[in-house]
């Protein structure tokens, strides 16, 4: 077999097929294997005519298809999986050839494999690769990890099948070395899970308060899309919502049991962050939304608890809420998004990966499940000074945050007032009122702490860590 495919993939489930046809209608000859060979043959019935692609049945007869230095793409489920097909492929390459997951993997696996395949002389690659099937076909956003020699003979080829920003420019760069593409891949999924959670609390507020029906909210969501709030999760949650199931022909969000399900990248992010000393509280309450709603038992045996119950506002009043959803809305993706970028920067910092938050926004204004108009704001803000403490420290942002505030305050008065559970909006507000307050009530915690456990604390007014003699004089000393 001629060794001329310069990509090969294998793992030909949906994201695995469409990727390879990205990159043969990009005009790379694709090497294609599959553990099941079926599947490779179909795909080249099926879609052969899109480019050149090269079907191997075994293992060996796909690695001689490739050029050197071979480049291969594994598409298979994150965790042993991926290990298995690494096991069955390394033996077979050589020095300076280079392995890609395009998984969900783990960041901890990236780093792990990529320290011991560099021991062989192999390049492990750990990409993030956002927006699903669609993306993987015509253009996702690609979040490389890696050795920066492995992004020299990548990067051109991820850059032709990206997805492209307005202005063009390919939504992938190398985000830093061995996990680091997985880390942010994380993070991505971590701010969805907040900007959905978001969402969905907008949505119950326009539902339960507003008293507007799904297909006025579907319609108040597509005019939110035309302005700051442009976005591909609010552009499809206005066509969900706006849909009618033709079973029954009662809106399609009404006959969905409302138990959200997670495949785990979103758990991770607060896993993570945890062990960081990150407050990612928006990722954090948009997770364990996700995981209260499937707590069926629970739920059910708290349904006759005392609470208010949402009575709908007037058309006059509806109409005004609606508004200040809106800015309740930006502002708390706002904060969740100054969580995800903290989580990355401290990421960065613990890892000694240098990631760029400015190029990290950069690649995520397309192809992502998080893209939106917003991402440029965020990168002009990373642009303009690189080492920013927290998008909150940009005057855009702050002043965009000081008009929100009364809105912001007042929906979440409406949502307490009413029975509305809003925990990313008010996760969000508590977080920004928290970083702003004067004094927190940490003095009272370290307090405390001293008391029943002698764990010392330290003073506004000099150097150093003190105890209190809490059961004797109540002296101070020195610790
Ligand atoms: C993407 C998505 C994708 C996500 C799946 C499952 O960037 O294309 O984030 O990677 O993992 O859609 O999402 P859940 O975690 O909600 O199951």
């Amino acid at each position: 077999m001629s060794s001329s495919a310069q990509i090969g993939v294998t793992g030909l489930a949906v994201m695995g097929r469409n990727l390879a046809r990205n990159f043969a209608r990009n005009g790379y000859p694709v090497a294609l294997h599959n553990r099941t060979v079926e599947r490779t043959r179909t795909l080249v019935e099926e879609f052969g005519h899109e480019g050149d692609f090269v079907p191997a049945e075994t293992a060996k007869e796909f690695v001689e298809a490739l050029e050197r230095p071979r480049r291969l793409v594994i598409m298979v489920k994150a965790g042993d999986p991926t290990d298995a097909v690494i096991q069955e492929f390394a033996p077979l390459l050589e020095r300076g050839d280079m392995i890609i997951d395009g998984g969900n993997a783990h960041f901890a696996d990236t780093r792990r494999r990529e320290r011991e395949l560099r021991e062989q002389g192999i390049h492990f690659v750990g990409a993030g690769i956002s927006g699903g099937e669609e993306g993987a076909l015509h253009g996702p956003s690609i979040m490389p990890g890696g050795s920066p020699e492995s992004y020299e003979s990548l990067g051109p080829m991820l850059e032709k099948i990206a997805a492209k920003a307005a202005d063009g420019t390919p939504c992938v760069s190398h985000v830093g070395p061995d996990g680091a593409g997985h880390f942010v891949k994380m993070v991505h999924n971590g701010i969805e899970y907040a900007d959905m959670q978001l969402i969905g609390e907008a949505y119950q507020l326009l539902r339960d308060v507003a008293g507007y029906s799904p297909a006025q909210i579907a319609e108040i969501f597509r005019t939110w899309n035309t302005g700051r709030l442009d976005s591909y999760l609010i552009e499809i949650t206005a066509e969900v919502l706006s849909h009618v199931d033709a079973a029954t022909g009662r809106p399609f969000v009404d006959i969905v049991q409302d138990r959200a399900e997670q495949k785990g990248t979103g758990r991770w992010t607060v896993q993570i962050a945890l062990d960081l000393g990150v407050p990612v509280s928006g990722i954090a309450e948009a997770v364990f939304a996700r995981s209260l709603s499937g707590h069926i038992d629970l739920r059910d045996a708290s349904r006759g608890l005392a609470g208010p119950k949402a009575a709908p506002l007037g058309e006059a009043e509806a109409a005004a809420f609606a508004d200040r959803v809106e800015q309740a809305l930006y502002a708390s993706k706002i904060v969740s998004y100054t969580q995800g970028f903290h989580e990355i920067a401290a990421g960065s910092a613990e890892y000694g990966w240098d990631i760029d938050l400015g190029a990290v926004s950069s690649l995520w204004r397309g192809g992502c499940i998080i893209r939106a108009a917003f991402l440029d704001r965020i990168r002009a803000a990373y642009d303009a000074r690189r080492d920013l403490p927290s998008l909150l420290s940009d005057d855009t942002f702050a002043q965009e945050i000081a008009a929100a505030q009364d809105d912001w305050r007042e929906v979440l008065i409406a949502a307490v007032r009413q029975g509305v559970p809003t925990p990313g909006f008010a996760a969000a507000l508590a977080y920004y009122d928290a970083l702003r307050a004067e004094r927190l009530p940490a003095a009272l915690t370290q307090g405390q702490r001293d008391y029943f456990g002698a764990h010392t604390y330290r003073r506004t007014d000099r150097e150093g860590s003190f105890h209190t003699l809490w059961g004797g004089d109540r002296s101070e000393v020195s610790a």
